[in-house]
């Protein structure tokens, strides 16, 4: 404490204050960080955790002309092991197939990308939710136990028709799957 003349309020305790919490939150802060760079040090090396090993590209200009997202390719394939693989694109504002047709009790993988913009994947009442992005293809492994039929909307903002793209997914007991499947090569549901 410094000497003031009595009356006068002394001049630096609201400062000295001040200072002391200031240190102590940045104690706090640097504390905070140096636990998350602990963390992430603790992932990487002990759970080898790691960025995605596998990337897998596909020219959004040339999606409709080759390769795997060609509009014959399009939809639900049962593949010879007995799992079902769904193949579908994102565009402003639709998905194709529009209405993807599954088995239940069968896994099924969704392998899809986007035309254009960075569009949603969303099927409501699962935990299934994806990001469509032009360039890159986006897989899921998934399982459906009850037939019926869920909506599926973008949930990514991708333009002004944003709010009017939905597609429709419809889960068919998978005996009758098969009996489709016999006769087409690619499922859909679209009408
Ligand atoms: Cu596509 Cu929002």
């Amino acid at each position: 404490m410094t000497d003031s003349a009595p009356g006068s309020s002394p001049p630096d305790d609201g400062a000295e204050r001040a200072e002391r919490v200031e240190h102590r939150w940045a104690t706090v802060a640097v504390a905070v960080l140096v636990l998350f760079v602990a963390m992430a040090t603790f992932a990487a090396l002990h759970l080898a955790a790691m960025p995605q090993s596998r990337v897998e590209t596909a020219d959004p200009i040339t999606l409709h002309l080759d390769g795997e997202f060609i509009d014959s390719n399009l939809g639900s394939a049962l593949e010879p092991d007995g799992s079902v693989t769904v193949r579908g694109i994102g565009q402003q504002y639709s998905f194709t197939p529009s209405c993807m047709l599954v088995p239940n009790g069968m896994p099924i993988t969704f392998r899809a990308t986007s035309a254009d913009v960075v569009h949603g994947f969303l099927i409501t009442g699962t935990n299934i939710n994806l990001m469509l992005v032009p360039g890159y293809v986006s897989s899921l492994n998934a399982r459906f136990e009850t037939p019926g039929e869920r909506l599926m909307p973008c949930h990514e903002f991708c333009g002004m028709g944003h709010e009017g793209m939905w597609g429709r997914i419809k889960v068919v007991d998978k005996a009758a799957f098969a009996r489709m499947a016999a006769d087409r090569r690619r499922l859909s549901c679209v009408e």
